[in-house]
């Protein structure tokens, strides 16, 4: 059970989150949805220092609203950033590491080529492989639905549709 509780966040005197909870059962999928700006991306946001959040990406991997990426690295850099970070890795095993999760995404073989030079909905992949990279018991994705062809999308996720039932 991942749990998010009594979240408050404000910029200046605008109130963002007030008292915001979210509580995600383990192996379920969980959609948070509502209108733009009221505070989707922020409650993923929302940080710790730098040391704690790096022990919590461990655990907890994110896929940002915007596929966030270096330019001038290659996908593979890309997706390796987070593991280098790890200690007791080593460069083969990041090397593998990194392919296996490519693979996941459909992107095989893609490790060497640069971020211009993919589409959009391949950069959202680059992204959640990324995430997944370090091999997170959970995964936050900031609007899992932009960018992807709905096939690609229900692989990654696992789920054939969205349950409105079940959406928090
Ligand atoms: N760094 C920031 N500084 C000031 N205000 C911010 C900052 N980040 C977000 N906000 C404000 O917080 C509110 C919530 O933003 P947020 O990005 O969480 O919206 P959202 O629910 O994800 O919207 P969308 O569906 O458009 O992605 C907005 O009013 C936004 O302007
Ligand atoms: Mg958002």
């Amino acid at each position: 059970m991942h749990s998010l509780r009594d979240l408050h966040k404000s910029f200046g005197s605008r109130e963002v989150l007030r008292g915001s909870s979210l509580e995600v059962p383990e192996g379920e999928t969980v959609a948070r949805i509502g209108y733009a700006g009221t505070g989707k991306s922020v409650a993923i946001k929302h940080s710790l220092d730098r040391p704690a959040l790096f022990r919590l990406r461990k655990r907890i991997g994110s896929v940002s609203q915007c596929a966030a990426r270096f330019d001038s690295l290659t996908v593979g850099d890309n997706v390796a950033t987070g593991l280098r970070r790890q200690e007791g890795l080593t460069a083969r095993e990041i090397g593998a590491r990194v392919r296996e999760v490519l693979a996941l995404v459909d992107l095989p073989g893609a490790a060497d080529a640069m971020p211009s030079e993919l589409s959009g909905g391949m950069h959202k992949r680059v992204g959640i492989a990324r995430a997944i990279a370090l091999r997170p018991k959970y995964v936050l994705h900031d609007e899992p639905a932009t960018g992807l062809d709905p096939v690609v999308r229900a692989f990654i996720e696992g789920c054939d549709d969205l349950d409105p039932g079940r959406a928090a």
